[in-house]
């Protein structure tokens, strides 16, 4: 039997660079040695988003056409909506008896976003709730791998902390702990050279973006501010026209060199950003045909979705009645 793969994203915007190489690369890569599904977390993005479901229902469009553009193969990996497998609910309600308020509380990534979104006192119990949410999500496949960017440890964490307790209440060997898989790229830089890519930040090239949109992001994006003249010495590090080359570039000696002589002087911004350009066209152009070939035809998409929720929901639903059973909650079982 083909050990199992489970991740997924919020459709809460279409996927971009650092969701590439933090992880669907890794998924495409893996698919066909894994038994993979791909959650499309409408349930989680609702926890932030509860007052625009709009947003939420356009999205599962957008994320599966991005999803198929990089080539993820809906043949071999099942792709699936959260809400449409009712057991990641269920699993969800029988997991919240193990953990604590404060341990809820303590989820480093939790944490940043609620600063970062000033919930404050409008945090609501479904927000600070979603780890939990994941940890069915995970379990309900008995995942033995969840490639995701390394914000997503601590919800690995969380997962198999539950696997532990509910094991050791309720027996056996019911549920199973996972593994994170950490891309070698686990977070990309932003366009701004702020921290992180984030669709919602304003400095993200997204998977989607045209050649004109490419070409303006890259023509606007933040280098060494102390590199102002050609001569000037420039910093590469931290600089997103370098951090992306040396993740996109595959003439890597070349790149080397074109550092080496930024670092010392002699090369202005408008070259290297040349390079990039050539090199994330080459790169992207193929997605975004491939995606526009299924744009075409988004009833045939949605086709790919409902099958693929099937085939998850009837892969929960194996798991629940294990776990019911373990619960004691099999009252009519045989
Ligand atoms: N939390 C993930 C994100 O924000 C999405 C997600 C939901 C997920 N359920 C998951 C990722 C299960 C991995 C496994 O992108």
């Amino acid at each position: 039997m083909k050990k199992v793969i489970l991740t997924g994203d919020r459709p809460t915007g279409p996927l971009h660079l650092g969701h590439y190489v933090g992880s669907l690369k890794n998924r495409v890569q893996l698919q066909n040695e894994y038994d993979e599904y791909i959650i499309i977390a409408d349930m989680q993005a609702l926890t932030d988003n509860f007052d625009n479901p709009q947003k939420v229902r356009d999205n599962i469009l957008q994320v599966t056409l991005d999803y198929l553009a990089v080539g993820l193969d809906p043949k071999v990996t099942t792709i699936f909506i959260q809400s449409l497998v009712p057991q990641l609910a269920e699993l969800t309600m029988y997991y919240m008896n193990l953990v604590t308020l404060a341990r809820l509380q303590r989820n480093p990534t939790v944490k940043t976003e609620i600063k970062d979104k000033e919930m404050g006192a409008k945090l609501t119990v479904g927000f600070l709730t979603y780890p939990i949410s994941q940890v069915a999500d995970i379990t309900a496949f008995k995942a033995d791998l969840v490639p995701v960017g390394e914000d997503q440890l601590p919800m690995i964490e969380q997962t198999n902390e539950i696997v532990q307790t509910f094991n050791r209440i309720y027996g056996g060997d019911v549920l199973k702990e996972t593994k994170a898989l950490i891309s070698e790229t686990p977070r990309l830089i932003g366009t701004d050279g702020q921290s992180k890519m984030g669709k919602s930040l304003g400095n993200a090239i997204f998977l989607s973006d045209s050649s004109e949109v490419l070409a303006q992001k890259i023509k606007t994006m933040y280098t060494d501010p102390k590199h102002l003249r050609v001569e000037d010495p420039g910093v590469t590090e931290g600089n997103p026209v370098f951090e992306y080359l040396t993740v996109f570039d595959s003439d890597q000696a070349g790149l080397e060199k074109l550092k080496e002589q930024y670092r010392h002087g002699g090369l202005g911004d408008v070259q290297v950003k040349k390079r990039l350009l050539n090199v994330l066209e080459e790169f992207l152009a193929p997605i975004r045909k491939r995606r526009e070939e299924f744009a075409t035809d988004p009833a045939e998409v949605m086709k790919i979705l409902k099958a693929g929720t099937a085939r998850a929901e009837d892969r929960a639903s194996k798991t629940l009645t294990e776990v019911r059973r373990a619960m004691k909650l099999d009252y009519f079982a045989k």
